[in-house]
């Protein structure tokens, strides 16, 4: 959703800051903008619409300067207008702001009894105000800052520059992510690391309730009671490849064919220990994971699906009990709390709002053993958990999940072993056998992608449909759920998925000869009720598209098409079975001609409820 940028220079920061917006568009926006402290002025540049409009705005304006903001918007308060695009400005005082102020309409009845004058319809305008009317009261800059967050609630990240103090701006964390680059001679702030990581690999990751101020020389961090404090400072590993198109037409495919190398990586501390160590998550594990009774796992969207994989694993390997819920679901309702659970986050951006509230929920019902499943170092979600397993799927760009999702499959299955181990459940013969069969798994995974050009053609044929049915059973429904959704959210076609078994119950008066059914059936208990489901959808004319494997004997036949993975992979085979149904979602979106990488109406990070 929104996101931030900042900078600080000797130089012209406009391509700067142009050039961080442009890396933060993956994160889904409608509006942006650049504020910019030029001499005793301050000079703003929006525009609704995508970055590069502004860019040509900010072009045609000949904007130059050494300190400045950016800013991409996502609307919430108030709609889609320049008006209420950031930056916004009071008197001489630019801000950006990511994030929502709660208390925003009791602040701008009091400021405009002051005398403010409102020109939007956001929350953010009155924190200008504020700041504007601390300023006035004698506060500096940063004194100003620190005496508006004290009067907001709600959530925020923001970035903020004044006419009158070219050479600093001041920045202000508080429930959304905020970080400082560090350059030679010049500094960056930004929301995600991928807006500066061209400049600098060094970065301060703030703290809740931190203030800042950033000059051309230094920064210096106060906590929350103003005082100032010492913040480590770390280099970030996301490369600038990841953040690159490179020979593929979208970061989805890109993203899809990273799989192999993604995996590997996230593999790679498994691999080389060839067992399953507690350490894999965290320092606290011994003590966390002592005495553990049972598995709560809770996420969004495709990372609850990867939840609802791990629920059969963690079930079945461990012989632990596991539940498995979405976030914005459990966060709202009174769930009897057993302390001896261990509370499960799963996030590919460890920022999405409705996750980290349910774990706030979690810890305030008493859960204090609590683990998330993370592809962004140093986001919200795992800072506040004990364990973190981050899987090293690299940036993620395209709004659809792929890599992230089968990465996370890997630390999913990492800590079924891992429980299993824990309570006596898992040998060391089984314990071998499973590590033998992930050292394959990229390999397994890279024949699945060979299967593309097969799949593509089968794409043509989804894109004049209106309607797709997916079916899976066991491990490999949620398959199908994830298929289901990668197809709609890309390609916009209405996509449903059902445990085959619930065919009859229901879905199966939507079958018929313009309603393609998707089946995802390899070789496992499950195959021969799997094909009585299929024999259900052929004898009411329906068209079956059925990815299987190697063992399982499937035949084509009229109205029946089969594509098989290489080689059947035992219990890992949901995680190959994934890539089938993420080419056919792109394949199809592609041929349907939708925005790929940035569907509509949604965003990469989802930080508002
Ligand atoms: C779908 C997709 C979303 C996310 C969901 C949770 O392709 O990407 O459903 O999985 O918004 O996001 P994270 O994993 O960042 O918490």
């Amino acid at each position: 959703m929104c996101g931030i940028v900042g900078a600080i220079a000797d130089r012209d920061v406009v391509p700067v800051l142009i050039d961080g917006l442009k890396r933060l568009e993956y994160r889904g926006y409608d509006s942006a903008g650049i504020a910019l402290v030029d001499g005793s002025d301050v000079r703003r540049v929006r525009r609704t619409g995508r970055v590069s409009e502004m860019e040509a705005a900010a072009q045609a304006e000949g904007v130059r300067a050494s300190l400045g903001i950016g800013h991409t918007r996502w609307a919430t308060h108030g709609g889609v207008t320049e008006a209420n695009a950031h930056p916004h400005i009071s008197h001489g005082v630019a801000l950006v702001h990511n994030g929502i102020i709660e208390n925003h309409e009791q602040q701008r009845e009091r400021l405009q009894q002051l005398g403010y004058a409102f020109e939007s319809q956001t929350d953010t305008e009155v924190i200008a105000h504020l700041i504007h009317h601390y300023l006035k009261g004698g506060q500096d800059l940063l004194g100003a800052l620190q005496c508006t967050v004290k009067e907001l609630h709600g959530a925020y990240a923001l970035a903020v520059i004044s006419r009158k103090e070219p050479g600093r701006m001041v920045v202000a964390r508080m429930g959304c992510p905020l970080l400082i680059g560090l350059g030679e001679g010049e500094n960056f702030v930004a929301s995600d690391v991928s807006a500066i990581v061209q400049y600098t690999r060094r970065v301060i990751f703030l703290e809740e309730g931190d203030t800042a101020e950033i000059s051309r020389e230094g920064v210096r961090v106060f906590g929350a009671d103003d005082a100032p404090v010492q913040r480590e400072e770390h280099l970030s590993d996301v490369s600038l490849a990841s953040l690159e198109l490179g020979p593929y037409r979208h970061f989805m495919q890109k993203e899809i064919h990273e799989q192999p190398r993604a995996i590997a990586d996230t593999l790679e501390a498994i691999i080389d220990a060839s067992a399953f160590e507690p350490a894999l998550f965290g320092k606290d594990t011994d003590e966390v994971l002592a005495g553990v009774e049972g598995v709560q796992i809770l996420a969004c969207g495709t990372s609850f699906y990867a939840g609802s994989v791990a629920r059969y694993w963690i079930e079945a390997i461990s012989g632990l009990p596991c539940s498995v819920e979405i976030a914005s679901e459990y966060r709202y309702r009174k769930a009897v709390a057993n302390p001896k659970q261990l509370i499960v986050t799963i996030s590919q951006s460890g920022e999405t709002l409705d996750t980290m509230e349910a774990l706030k929920y979690a810890r305030s019902l008493g859960h204090d053993k609590t683990l998330s499943i993370c592809n962004v170092p140093e986001s919200a979600i795992p800072r506040a958990s004990r364990l973190v397993f981050y899987t090293r799927a690299g940036a993620e760009i395209g709004v659809a999940s792929t890599k992230a999702f089968t990465t996370q499959l890997v630390g999913l299955f990492a800590l079924a072993a891992t429980l299993a181990k824990l309570h006596g459940r898992l040998d060391a013969d089984k314990e071998g056998e499973y590590i033998e069969a992930l050292r394959h798994l990229p390999g397994s995974i890279q024949h699945a992608l060979n299967l593309e050009p097969q799949i593509a053609l089968w794409a043509e044929r989804f894109a004049p449909r209106d309607h797709a049915l997916f079916l899976g059973r066991g491990v490999h429904y949620p398959i199908a759920l994830e298929g289901a959704l990668k197809l709609k959210e890309i390609s916009y076609i209405h996509a449903e998925a059902y445990p085959a078994g619930e065919l009859k119950h229901g879905p199966l008066a939507l079958v018929d000869a313009a309603m393609p059914v998707v089946v995802i059936a390899p070789n496992d208990s499950l195959l021969e009720k799997v094909k009585s489901n299929m024999q259900e959808v052929r004898a009411r004319g329906g068209e079956l598209f059925v990815f299987t494997d190697a063992d399982s004997n499937f035949n084509e036949s009229e109205g029946v098409h089969v594509i098989r993975t290489p080689r059947h992979v035992g219990v890992l085979s949901p995680i190959v079975h994934t890539i089938p149904v993420q080419l056919l979602a792109y394949h199809t979106a592609l041929s349907r001609g939708t925005d790929v990488d940035k569907p509509r109406n949604l965003a990469k990070a989802v930080t508002v409820e």
